[in-house]
């Protein structure tokens, strides 16, 4: 099975995934996709020899290269680790059901648009709640709206600040995001 990674900034996620596939024989990582030519996940995709490719709003929005791109290389699914752009239509016509994105919170709480990085757990401070999460889930024309595969939660403790709950939340994404990438791709028929 053939993955793509779409990823904006560090790429942490994404470097778990590409670890925990490194030697797998089932399953390849075949393209790191980003918008952003200065993200650490293009240097990432490199130690890895990963190939990986730049794009820009034209390309990405009013051009069909991109969906080409992936139909050749026979990609199986998409994931998106920390990309910041909202999928176009016509690449989730072509992949249905076949694009997943990790969000830092427990949605339907905390999502939408420019609900993303800091702002998600500032906010999550700011109302004072209790516990925090993430949600893996299917992708689908609006931000964060998707069926969810899986939640996982965190407690938020009273003198938690903002680098803690972003700490808490990416160590629930590390430790979960890869094996839930294996399990979906396990259930795709070739
Ligand atoms: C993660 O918190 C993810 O949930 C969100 O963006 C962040 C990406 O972090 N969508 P990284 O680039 O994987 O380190």
């Amino acid at each position: 099975k053939r993955i793509a990674i779409f990823a904006s900034g560090s790429g942490s996620n994404a470097q778990k995934i590409m670890e925990h596939f490194k030697n797998s024989a089932e399953v390849e990582i075949a393209l790191v996709l980003t918008n952003n030519p200065d993200a650490y996940v293009l240097q990432r995709a490199d130690n890895f020899e990963i190939p990986s490719h730049v794009f820009d709003r034209k390309e990405f929005y009013h051009t069909d290269h991109i969906t080409d791109l992936l139909k050749n290389l026979d990609i199986d699914l998409v994931v998106l680790a920390g990309f910041l752009w909202l999928i176009p239509k016509n690449l989730i016509h072509e992949y249905p059901g076949r694009i997943i994105n990790i969000h830092p919170a427990i949605l339907p709480k905390f999502g939408g648009k420019g609900m993303y990085g800091d702002h998600v757990h500032l906010a999550v401070l700011e109302a004072g709640e209790s516990e925090g999460g993430i949600t893996i889930h299917y992708v689908n024309e609006n931000y964060d709206e998707g069926e969810y595969i899986y939640q996982a939660r965190y407690r938020v403790d009273k003198e938690d600040n903002l680098e803690m709950l972003k700490f808490k939340g990416q160590q629930l994404e590390h430790q979960h995001y890869p094996r839930i990438v294996e399990g979906i791709l396990k259930k795709i028929k070739k």
